[in-house]
């Protein structure tokens, strides 16, 4: 497609929201309505996209900037209409280069919109000579929209908006979705000639139709079967009627991707979200951000992963986690809290009750219950004992625990960082460890700490954690 200029809406208050944050930036499915739209336009390959802000443009123009660099601001200081909107973009796009070829104009608050629509929309309108043409489809209730009128040969002879429409036109049930492609020629042209003499005293971008008849240029309808694509959120429970329809079409899609979804009512999957063939998600289960499932795991029933990564066959159950990893065949919950800079090892496992956060578990290294693993390394094959809290948090500063691998650290621990427990070591229940541990050592309460070197030297040989111990020993003498 060659030299398709997009102006986004985004001008109107959307006082309805009830709401400080404007409406286009409202999220639905991890994106703010008008990142739907922004990704949606590049469907079109658009030469420039120009967005149009108004109300709260101090919130509305960073974000857009922040998602399409590229994008162009046209400032609107008062809301006179759509058509004065455009004229601004237009204005704005002009003074930039030359405004040539198509220009398609979509409003910044829909989120369902598909970019295929809108570019079988704009080959359809380049390929047709239109100076206008029009994306409608028909409602089960127009109320609100503009109509769309035909002639006698089905040509489309006017929009004609809600306030301004007979009773006869309100019984139409076609209607302008609010998008609309133009010859860049005539729609240079057309601007200044609209006019603010209807019941809203608004400049109607609608009203360029009947220019068009009246220079005998010809004015297209490109008719959508699922126009509710087009539909905005004006209030919070459209907000959520949208939020549900767009959810529903990506958990059917990730079906028919080959993935498990018990329960695709209670499940709610982000734009972003990858899922690989045969994960299994289970009831009441939000996957967002950019969360990534690896193949065979199974996540769910309740919960919460934001901006994770789940290893393949691993299993995630009941289990709140943001910017997390789970290695390959790990297992995490029921009711585990993983915080940021977690990561679990391969075949690892954080059991029940437990919260960690930037917290680095190698290959196999177990926490199963009941713990708090803050700022910490724990090496491949150790084995965290019940209720151990990793004391990272000096009342000023905080502080990392290294465990090495294959250890065994008893039950009701505390490890008051900086610490480090070496590879292969013992710590006995209810221990707190204040000083290092040598590796193979075991250690136990008392006034002062008991350092019982070679301990699991002696009495573990023939195990791993002996095996691990002697080695950083020789390694420590060489
Ligand atoms: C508009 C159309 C109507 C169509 C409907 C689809 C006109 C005159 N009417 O009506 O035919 O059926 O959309 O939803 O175009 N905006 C600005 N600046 C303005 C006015 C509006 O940026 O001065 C933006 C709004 O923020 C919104 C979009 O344009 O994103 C549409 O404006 P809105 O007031 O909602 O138009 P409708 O009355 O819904
Ligand atoms: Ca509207």
């Amino acid at each position: 497609m060659e030299n398709v200029t997009v102006i986004v809406l985004a001008a109107g208050g959307g006082t309805r929201m009830k709401s400080k944050t404007m409406k286009v930036l409202h999220p639905v499915a991890g994106r703010s309505m008008i990142g739907h739209v922004l990704r949606a336009v590049q469907a079109v390959e658009p030469e420039r996209v120009v967005a149009v802000v108004g109300h709260q443009r101090e919130q509305v123009g960073p974000h857009i900037t922040e998602l399409l660099p590229g994008a162009l601001l046209a400032v609107q200081e008062t809301q006179d209409g759509t058509g004065h909107a455009v004229r601004v973009a237009v204005e704005a796009a002009a003074a930039a280069g030359p405004v040539r070829g198509t220009v398609l104009v979509s409003a910044g608050d829909t989120p369902l919109l598909r970019g295929e629509s809108l570019r079988e929309f704009v080959e359809e309108h380049a390929a047709s000579g239109r100076a206008v043409s029009v994306l409608t489809g028909r409602v089960a209730n127009p109320f609100g929209y503009g109509r769309i009128v035909r002639d006698a040969d089905g040509g489309v002879a006017a929009i004609v908006e809600e306030k301004d429409a007979t009773d006869e036109q309100r019984r139409i049930d076609e209607i302008n979705s609010g998008i609309l492609a133009f010859d860049a020629d005539f729609l240079l042209g057309a601007l200044p000639r609209l006019t603010n003499d209807n019941a809203n005293g608004e400049y109607y971008l609608t009203d360029t139709v009947k220019i068009a008849r009246q220079d005998g240029l010809s004015v297209g309808a490109h008719m959508v079967d699922d126009v509710s694509q087009t539909e905005g959120a004006n209030d919070r429970a459209q907000l959520a009627e949208l939020h549900r329809q767009l959810n529903a079409r990506t958990v059917t899609a990730w079906m028919k991707a080959g993935v498990t979804v018990m329960d695709p009512a209670t499940t709610w999957i982000d734009d972003d979200v990858v899922l690989e063939r045969d994960v299994t998600i289970l009831p009441n289960t939000q996957l967002l951000g950019a969360t990534v499932v690896r193949e065979d795991a199974v996540v769910g029933p309740d919960t919460t992963l934001k901006d994770c990564e789940v290893g393949e066959g691993a299993r995630v159950v009941r289990t709140h986690a943001e910017l997390a990893v789970v290695g390959d065949g790990a297992t995490v919950g029921p009711f585990s809290y993983l915080r940021p800079g977690t990561q679990v090892g391969a075949t690892g496992k954080v059991g029940a009750f437990v919260e960690t956060k930037n917290a680095v578990l190698g290959e196999g290294a177990k926490v199963p219950h009941l713990s708090y693993v803050g700022d910490a390394t724990i090496g491949e094959g150790t084995n965290i004992g019940a209720g151990t809290i990793f004391a990272n948090y000096d009342g000023v500063n905080k502080h990392h625990t290294v465990v090495g691998k294959h250890a065994r650290t008893g039950s009701n621990n505390t490890f008051v960082a900086p610490v480090t427990i070496g590879d292969g070591a013992a710590t006995g229940g209810g221990t707190v460890v204040r000083q290092d541990v040598p590796p193979g050592a075991l250690v136990v309460p008392g006034a002062t700490q008991r350092v019982i070197e070679d301990w699991v030297l002696e009495r573990r040989e023939g195990t791993a954690q002996a095996d691990a111990a002697r080695s950083a020993r020789s390694e420590s003498t060489d």
